[in-house]
């Protein structure tokens, strides 16, 4: 037990993801960069809340310093800015892709160019570089549902959804809200299905699947209103069966060896976001180089192997075989009114309850937990400091038993003037199965 361990991350997946590595019997330390005030109230765990994740030279001067022994990267803009890459040359053994791997996420017009080469299934696109050219494009097409989609890093607010040609023509006028991530924005046919993510942990040539999870990423019930991070998880899916599975498992090594073909082997956590058509065929929205926020919150949970050996054997190119409970999980992301749009007046205002859940946040197996993100603590209190700000998890035998433990945990908590906002039906599609059965 004298491992030093970085996690690259700020949020909800980087809380779960310290957490999980000081479990290890391997892990005596875990630095977040920049991690959060909520981390931070464990003694264990070493927090840079000024840092930023693309500071390359600064995060290396800290890794030679604590001579840690595996750097996690497991936000999206590290990956993008090359931070990988600078620790490989340094030798400093880390997990995440190189940004060249990377770009399968933080380009969304190259890898749909990447994927439809490999003939994965896809929705029909066109990348645009001006807003004359989409707008011609669009004007010559019948009237039907688009997605208008930045192709840089948007914080998972880039995907802007229309639902006819006049709102595309609005929808693409605003891609240049995005800078630079909007200047190549595509146009997507809109794909009618049940969504779902998967992930993979993959080293090189080998990968195994870790699980499935269904995020609900508008900010409103019933699939309404702005897209966001994402409001809340279930896992696993029921709508992942077998025959999904199946295409999944080809879609990944369709994936991974297509990278290694083009000499950018990829290392690190893969997701897949896809969509469930008619007759369960799959259709890939997006990849991703990261975990899921918050997916891992559902998904990491479950492994059952020592944290620490099985990614850092990943890193060193051995696969582990993944072992998993059967638990259902549901995570419900707890945001600041007004979020994604403006949230500026919920920014400083105290979050009651919290410090009650926070007491006692390991009471038995199975109670709530609660994974911080946009919350700073000021002289013992809790203070809402921005969009998504924590997150409360629940599991159980099923999804049912699963939503009343991360619901139930909620009700106590509060931010002055209603300013708490949280989706109440997180897991609705396999409650509705349940109560069906
Ligand atoms: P992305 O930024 O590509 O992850 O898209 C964000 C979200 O927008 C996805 O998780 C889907 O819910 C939705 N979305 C993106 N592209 C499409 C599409 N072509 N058809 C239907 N929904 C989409
Ligand atoms: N929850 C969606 C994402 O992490 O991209």
């Amino acid at each position: 037990m004298n491992k030093t361990v970085i996690v690259i991350d700020g949020g909800g997946r980087g809380a779960i993801l310290v957490e999980t590595y000081l479990k290890s019997k391997k892990v005596k330390k875990v630095i977040a960069i920049p991690g959060n005030d909520l981390m931070a109230l464990n003694k264990n765990i070493k927090v840079f809340t000024k840092l930023k994740t693309t500071d390359k030279k600064e995060i290396i001067k800290i890794a030679q310093a604590e001579n840690v022994d595996l750097v996690d990267i497991a936000q999206d803009d590290a990956i993008a800015a090359g931070l990988t890459d600078e620790l490989i040359k340094k030798g400093i053994n880390s997990f995440g892709p190189t940004k060249a791997a990377g770009q399968i996420e933080w380009d969304k017009a190259w890898a749909r160019r990447f994927m439809k080469r490999l003939k994965i299934p896809i929705p029909k696109y066109k990348v645009c570089k001006s807003q004359n050219e989409g707008i011609e494009f669009i004007r010559k097409q019948k009237d039907t549902e688009w997605f208008i989609k930045a192709s840089g890093l948007a914080a998972g607010k880039g995907a802007l959804y229309a639902e006819d040609n006049n709102e595309a023509i609005t929808k693409i006028k605003r891609m240049k809200d995005f800078g630079e991530a909007g200047k190549t924005y595509l146009i997507e046919e809109y794909l009618n299905g049940e969504e779902f993510s998967s992930f993979a942990i993959v080293s090189g040539r080998k990968f195994g699947i870790i699980g499935h999870a269904q995020d609900h990423k508008t900010v409103f019930d019933g699939n309404k209103g702005p897209n966001t991070g994402g409001m809340g998880c279930s896992s696993p899916p029921f709508a992942v069966n077998k025959k999904v599975e199946k295409q999944i498992n080809s879609i990944f090594k369709k994936t991974i060896d297509g990278l290694i073909k083009i000499g950018r082997p990829y290392n690190g956590i893969l997701y897949l976001g896809g969509m469930i058509l008619g007759n369960s065929k799959v259709s890939v929205i997006e990849f991703n180089s990261r975990w899921g926020d918050p997916e891992a919150q559902v998904l990491i949970p479950a492994i059952k192997n020592d944290f620490y050996n099985l990614i850092s054997s990943a890193s060193s190119g051995k696969l582990q075989k993944i072992k998993k409970d059967n638990k259902y999980r549901v995570v419900v992301t707890i945001a600041s009114k007004g979020y994604p749009d403006d949230y500026s007046k919920v920014v400083g205002k105290e979050i009651k309850g919290l410090a009650h859940m926070l007491r006692h946040p390991e009471r038995s197996e199975g109670s709530p937990k609660i994974f911080g993100a946009g919350v700073i603590v000021k002289s013992k209190k809790f203070i809402a400091s921005g969009g998504r700000l924590f997150y409360v998890l629940g599991e159980g035998k099923n999804v049912a038993l699963a939503r009343e433990k991360a619901y139930n945990a909620l009700s106590s908590i509060s931010i002055g003037g209603n300013n708490l906002h949280y989706r109440k039906d997180i897991g609705y599609r396999d409650l509705e199965r349940l109560k069906r059965r």
